[in-house]
C-alpha cells in the first residue's frame, strides 16, 4: 500500500517515513522544504535502504499538488505539513491562517476528487489551551491561546464536518503532547531553523556552549520542583502511534482525536536533570520570569490509544535525553 506524507521531511514526518518503510508500506514524500532539507531523504534511505518518492511541493501550489494525486493512487495521507511556531503564529497570523488553513482544504479537495478517503492529521495538544485538569482525556475543553494552536483546532473542526457529510470518509486527529528525542542511529533529528522556541533544543543548546545558558520560564509554579510539567514523548513512540493509527483508519470511518503522550508528567527541572544525568554533561540554566500562555501542567491521558489502536508509548525519558543528544551531535 502507498501512503503520501506531507511534510514528510521534518522532524516528526521523517521519523514517521522510517517506520511506515519499516512496516512495509510504500512511500510518497511531499515537503516545500521551508523547514526541512533534501538530505533526510539520504539518511531515510540509509536507514531503512528504501528512499522514499519525493516531490518537491507546496501545499498552497494547488496544481503541483493535484500532480502528485494524478502520478499515483494512495491508500491513506498522513497530513504534517504546516508551520509550527508559537511565537511566529502570533506576529503573523494571516501567514499561519493562509498556509496551515488553505494548505489543508487544497489537500482535502484533491484527496475527494481523487477518491484518497484515509486522514492521519497531525493535531497537537496545544488544542486543550491551559487543561483545567490533568491528565487531559479527549473529552477536555478545548480552548487554544495563539494562532497556531487555532489553525490544529479549524483543521480539527474542518475534518469532523467533512467526516460527516463524506460518509466514506476517514480521519484520525492525533493530539501530540511534548515530542522530543531522535532516530538512535543519530541520522535525523529535529532541526529547527532559526531560534528554536522549545525546551529539548533549548537545552541542546546550552549544553553544546551554543547558548550561554537555558532560561527556566518560572520556577514558582505549583509543582514538586516549582517549574511546569510537561509530558514528553519519544518521537518514535509518536510515528509508531501514526502507523497504529493508519491500521485503525483503513478499518473504521468517521473522525476521532486520539491523545499521543505518554501519560506522565515531567518537569522543566526534571528533563534537564536526567539530561545532564545519562549523557554526563552540564546544562548551564538559570530562572527566568513566567512565559505568558504556558500551562502550569499539561500531560495525557493515554488511554484511548491504548483502546483504539493497541498503542503505548514505550521509550524513556532516558532514552530520550540520550537519543536527542546523539542526534544534535550527529546532524549535519
Ligand atoms: C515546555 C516547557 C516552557 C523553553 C509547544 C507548543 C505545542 C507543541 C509542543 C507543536 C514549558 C519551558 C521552554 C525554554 C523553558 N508544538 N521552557 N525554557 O509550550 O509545552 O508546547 O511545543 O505542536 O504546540 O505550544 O513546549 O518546549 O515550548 O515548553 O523553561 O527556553 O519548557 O515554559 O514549561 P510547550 P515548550
Amino acid at each position: 500500500m502507498r501512503i503520501l506524507v506531507s511534510g514528510g521531511a521534518g522532524f516528526i514526518g521523517s521519523h514517521t517515513v522510517v517506520r511506515l518503510i519499516e512496516n512495509g508500506y510504500d512511500v510518497t514524500v511531499f515537503d516545500n522544504l521551508y523547514n526541512s532539507k533534501i538530505t533526510v531523504l539520504d539518511k531515510i534511505e540509509k536507514i531503512t535502504g528504501v528512499r522514499p518518492d519525493f516531490r518537491l511541493c507546496d501545499m498552497l501550489d494547488y496544481d503541483s499538488l493535484e500532480n502528485i494525486f494524478k502520478e499515483d493512487h494512495y491508500d491513506a495521507v498522513i497530513h504534517f505539513a504546516g508551520y509550527k511556531a508559537v511565537g511566529e503564529s502570533i506576529e503573523k497570523p494571516l501567514m499561519y491562517y493562509d498556509n496551515n488553513i488553505r494548505g489543508t482544504l487544497n489537500l482535502l479537495e484533491l484527496m475527494s476528487k481523487y477518491n484518497v478517503k484515509n486522514l492521519i492529521f497531525s493535531s497537537s495538544a496545544t488544542v486543550y489551551g491551559i487543561p483545567d485538569k490533568c491528565p487531559v482525556d479527549e473529552t477536555a475543553k478545548l480552548f487554544c491561546l495563539n494562532p497556531y494552536g487555532r489553525t490544529k483546532l479549524m483543521i480539527e473542526e474542518i475534518l469532523r464536518d467533512l467526516c460527516i457529510a463524506d460518509k466514506d470518509f476517514a480521519a484520525v486527529l492525533l493530539r501530540y503532547f511534548n515530542p522530543v528525542g531522535a532516530h538512535p542511529s543519530g541520522l535525523i533529528a529535529e532541526d529547527p531553523n532559526g531560534i528554536p522556541n522549545n525546551l529539548m533544543p533549548r537545552i541542546i543548546q546550552a549544553a553544546k556552549g551554543e547558548i550561554k545558558e537555558l532560561k527556566v520560564f518560572g520556577d514558582d509554579y505549583e509543582t514538586r520542583d516549582g517549574t511546569c510539567i510537561r509530558d514528553y514523548i519519544h518521537v518514535l513512540d509518536l510515528a509508531d502511534g501514526h502507523v497504529a493509527a493508519l491500521n485503525y483508519v483503513f478499518k473504521n470511518r468517521g473522525s476521532v482525536a486520539v491523545n499521543l503522550g505518554t501519560g506522565n508528567g515531567l518537569t522543566v527541572l526534571e528533563l534537564i536533570n536526567a539530561f545532564e544525568k545519562v549523557n554526563n554533561i552540564k546544562v548551564p540554566h538559570s530562572f527566568a520570569p513566567r512565559r505568558e500562555g504556558d500551562s502550569m501542567s499539561t500531560y495525557a491521558d493515554a488511554s484511548l490509544a491504548k483502546k483504539l489502536f493497541g498503542w503505548e508509548a514505550k521509550l524513556t525519558v532516558d532514552d530520550m535525553c540520550r537519543d536527542a543528544w546523539k542526534g544534535a551531535l550527529n546532524y549535519e
